[in-house]
């Protein structure tokens, strides 16, 4: 009966329950730990853009969707084969200025469609300028 695996398992769980006050608290620490440090791993673009665009996108406000993509704008690699991103943030705060949320909104698929794939690939980690 001693040299079944069952046996020793339960064993074992019964000593680690034994000390169960510790194991459960260190436990509790390191998946608090693991769930907490998350959001502060966001890549640096990906922290910025829920930080800045999803929101205004989300409560429709214009003008703080044209700060966004003037920020954008200043924030394009300097990689040719990123040529369009430039422009892409202009037309997006354009659209914003007139007043067209669903002109802004192109403005991120349209960059998100040609770029993200790219930028997660080649430069996810660069910090922003
Ligand atoms: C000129 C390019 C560009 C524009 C314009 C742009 N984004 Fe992004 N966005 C990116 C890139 C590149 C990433 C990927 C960053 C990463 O994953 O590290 C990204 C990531 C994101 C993310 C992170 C989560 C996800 O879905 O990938 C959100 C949210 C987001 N963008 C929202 C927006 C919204 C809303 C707008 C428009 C108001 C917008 N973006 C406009 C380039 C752009």
């Amino acid at each position: 009966m001693h040299s079944f695996p069952a046996f020793h398992a339960l064993h074992t769980f019964r000593r680690w329950r034994a000390r169960a006050p510790w194991n459960l608290a260190v436990l509790a620490i390191l998946t608090l730990v693991a769930t907490e440090a998350r959001p502060a791993d966001d890549p640096p673009l990906q922290a910025w853009m829920k930080a800045n665009t999803a929101p205004a996108v989300a409560s429709g406000d214009l003008p703080a969707l044209a700060i966004a993509f003037d920020k954008l704008v200043g924030f394009a690699p300097k990689d040719k084969e990123f040529a369009n991103w430039p422009s892409i943030a202009r037309d997006g705060a354009a659209a914003a200025r007139a007043g067209k949320l669903d002109g802004a909104k192109a403005a991120c698929r349209s960059c998100h469609a040609q770029y993200r794939p790219k930028y997660r690939l080649e430069m996810r980690s660069r910090p922003l300028p």
